[in-house]
């Protein structure tokens, strides 16, 4: 079983100078459909799953489905991670389903839509991290905060992450990855005219840190989903843009390691259904619309995975066990 943590895969991708994509998950298909991908890429992988996430699916199924995917890939690195853990309650949680990552997002409060004070952050992060680590489970914060809002993830406000801020930060609370905000936003419409990315935050930060860096809200919100979307009867507002796959790679080249995707494989999915629905109305078999937009998806991914660099590293390096990882913590402090 290749269970591992986010700090070595994402110290691999580091030192390698490649991204690794963390993709949201919600059911069966989409981990099977990220996991084909892996497998067909050899690449190693991230798969994350929100509180509504766990919520929607009661817990153990996903959880289940989640150590499926671990299981039945033993020779892919897999880290199964919390997005946006909301409290130390949240985190303990995941931790007690066997996740190996997860996320603290204190830069909003515990509503997940108010942003907080750098010393709540501090103070929330650093339970987090006391308590994770002594299992062995690595940590993710984020300073500054994203536009958009998710299912009452957000707080539709952009503050671009403050590097000095950053460093402080890391500093104070000894977290394995930072999560940034250099002007992307959760959802499909994250800028008003074209795409633009504070890069020269994104090199001021990575000269101040030394921990990996992580982008949210990085979906590239493809027009060909969007319009095949709204072209089998989806009604998508106008003006739905994502990151470039080439600012991607600007921001992968300038220390960006984790790449957070969960809009783009929902415009995969839907668009497959609603094409099918279209196209074929006599079909009500699941399997019909589901298996197809599995594939789809899978293919989205394989593309994203060589597009950030991921493909061909599974076989790098020899999975740290959370064992292990818990005994490597233990010696820092
Ligand atoms: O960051 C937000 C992710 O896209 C998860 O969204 O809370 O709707 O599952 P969700
Ligand atoms: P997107 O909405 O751009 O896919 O971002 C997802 C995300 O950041 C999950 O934490
Ligand atoms: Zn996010």
């Amino acid at each position: 079983m290749a269970l591992v943590s986010t700090k070595q895969i994402l110290e691999e991708a580091r030192n390698k100078g490649y991204g690794v994509g963390a993709y949201n998950v919600n059911n069966m298909e989409q981990i099977q459909a990220i996991m084909t991908a892996a497998k067909e890429t050899q690449s190693p992988v991230i798969i994350q799953a929100s509180r509504g996430a766990l919520k929607y699916s009661s817990f153990t199924y996903l959880e289940s489905l989640m150590k499926a995917a671990v299981i039945e890939n033993p020779d892919i690195p897999v880290a199964v991670h919390l997005d946006h853990g909301n409290s130390l309650e949240s985190v303990v949680k995941a931790i007690n389903l066997g996740f190996s990552s997860v996320m603290i997002d204190g830069s909003l409060l515990e509503d997940g839509k108010t942003a907080s004070t750098y010393d709540y952050n501090v103070n929330v992060t650093c339970s987090v991290v006391k308590y994770a680590h002594a299992k062995g489970v690595s940590v993710e914060a984020e300073i500054g905060t994203l536009g958009g809002s998710e299912d009452g993830v957000g707080s539709g406000k952009i503050n671009l992450t403050d590097p000095k801020e950053a460093r402080r930060f890391v500093s104070e609370t000894g977290i394995d990855s930072l999560a940034i905000a250099i002007g992307t936003s959760h959802g499909a419409y994250k800028f008003k005219g074209s795409a633009n990315l504070a890069f020269d935050v994104l090199k001021k930060i990575r000269s101040l840190i030394d921990i990996p860096i992580v982008l949210h809200g990085a979906s590239s919100v493809p027009k060909e989903l969007t319009d095949e979307v709204n072209k089998y009867g989806g009604r998508m507002p106008a003006g739905a843009t994502g990151v470039p796959i080439s600012s991607l790679q600007e921001a992968i080249k300038l220390g960006v390691s984790k790449i957070n995707v969960d809009t783009d494989g929902r415009l995969a999915i839907t668009a497959t259904i609603r094409k099918v629905f279209a196209e074929a109305p006599e079909k009500f078999d699941p399997r019909d619309y589901l298996g197809l937009a599995r594939t789809v998806l899978t293919n989205l991914i394989i593309t994203k995975m060589k597009d950030f660099g991921t493909a061909g590293h599974a076989k790098d390096y020899s999975p740290i066990s959370l064992e292990d990882m818990k005994k490597q913590y233990a010696s820092k402090y």
